[in-house]
């Protein structure tokens, strides 16, 4: 792999880092779980959190389960937004799975796009759309589809997951030894639902329970989920030797360019790569909102852009020069700038030539 390629995935990989820990598990999770787990990232500058030792096994009950979470949250139906941040329209789920041609219409990806910033989602509960549990892969000419509350459920024993209750003891928090004292986090209505399904509270499947928990403080989930999805992503960033903000290893980035890295957020990154999103709010995965999250131009400077001069090697001499941020130069200065490091490497290429010359022309005959 090239290196400009393989950098350019490292960068990439890093901007998923940022956005993940500074914009979605916050959201996710809430301060108090992003600090009680170590999940909060420095302001500025690096931070070592690196553990040679931690155990980064990504448990069963993450994937089959917690992080699952999201098919709760999901609407029945995907909408359309215009640049202008007005609805278009909408299409079921049931009508979309495995048929993405709306994607093949000029200008429809982009609509989507401002549809998923703009569309709030269903609050995480014990009721999940009948698109996913009745309509679930839907062929067409069908009226029903597959269910996936039950495949979620079934999956997870199918792994051997262990019951909710014994995930809240992992998680240190009250065992569930009857089913009055589920109804700490639970609602009344669901844990009747349990009584009269199951024949002891002990027994209770992880997936169901934990989309039904109240969440807590300004979270999402709730604490079961809550500490089964902290402690995962925890264990991910302390055990990455290639995390992001890691100083003073071969593969580090520089101060400078860290400082860049941190600059990114989705909403910059939904603006580049569009064609045709004008404006957007800060915090993409928040509603806009006038008073918090108002919408601002992707053109300009309200939106951080991540400055790639950063990256820039200094080859017009041996040792690396600072390269100035050109963003707040005017074009005639920044062309004037090209110019005179395409020049100094103009040089550096005739030197390299006399000096190859003079050695091939002080080379030992034979004779
Ligand atoms: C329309 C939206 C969605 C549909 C139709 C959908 C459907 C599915 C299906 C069919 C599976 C495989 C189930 C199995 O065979 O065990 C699955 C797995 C999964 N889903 Fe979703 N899902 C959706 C959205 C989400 C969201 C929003 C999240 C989380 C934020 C999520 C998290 C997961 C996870 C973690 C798995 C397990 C992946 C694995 O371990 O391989 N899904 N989903």
């Amino acid at each position: 792999m090239c290196t400009r390629l393989k950098e350019s995935r490292k960068i990439v990989g890093a901007m998923i880092q940022h956005i993940t820990y500074n914009e979605f598990l916050p959201k996710l999770l809430g301060k108090f779980t992003m600090k009680k787990y170590g999940l909060e990232l420095s302001a500025q500058g690096f931070s070592n959190s690196y553990d040679p030792d931690a155990d980064i096994t990504v448990p069963a009950a993450f994937g089959a389960a917690a992080f699952r979470f999201g098919h709760s949250l999901l609407p029945d139906a995907m909408e359309r937004w215009s640049a202008g941040h007005k609805f278009l329209g909408s299409r079921r789920f049931s009508e979309m799975f495995q048929q993405p041609y709306d994607l093949h219409k000029p200008g429809w990806l982009d609509q989507y796009l401002l549809g998923m910033v703009n569309q709030a989602s269903q609050a995480m509960d014990d009721a999940v759309t009948s698109q996913v549990t009745n309509h679930l892969f839907q062929e067409p000419a069908n009226d029903y589809g597959k269910d996936l509350a039950s495949i979620n459920i079934q999956r997870a024993r199918e792994h051997g997951i262990p019951s909710y209750s014994a995930w809240r003891q992992y998680c240190k928090l009250p065992a569930i030894k009857t089913w009055s004292s589920m109804l700490t986090d639970i609602s009344n209505a669901t844990v009747k639902a349990y009584y009269d399904l199951y024949t002891t509270p002990e027994d209770v499947d992880l997936w169901s329970a934990g989309v039904s928990e109240r969440s807590i403080d300004d979270s999402i989930v709730g604490p079961t989920f809550g500490c089964i999805i902290a402690k995962t992503f925890s264990d991910l960033k302390k055990g990455d030797r290639f995390w992001y903000e890691n100083p003073g290893l071969p593969n580090s980035f520089t101060l400078e360019q860290l400082t860049e890295i941190k600059k990114v957020k989705l909403s910059r990154v939904l603006c580049d790569n569009s064609d045709n999103i004008v404006t957007i709010q800060p915090f993409a995965m928040e509603l806009p909102s006038q008073q918090k999250n108002n919408r601002v131009a992707c053109k300009g400077h309200i939106l951080p852009q991540m400055d790639l001069w950063a990256w820039k090697e200094y080859t017009g001499c041996c040792t690396k020069k600072k390269v100035p941020n050109l963003n707040n130069l005017n074009p005639q200065i920044h062309k004037v700038q090209i110019n005179e490091w395409n020049k100094e490497d103009d040089n550096l290429h005739k030197l390299i030539q006399a000096i190859a010359v003079n050695i091939s022309s002080s080379k030992p005959t034979n004779a």
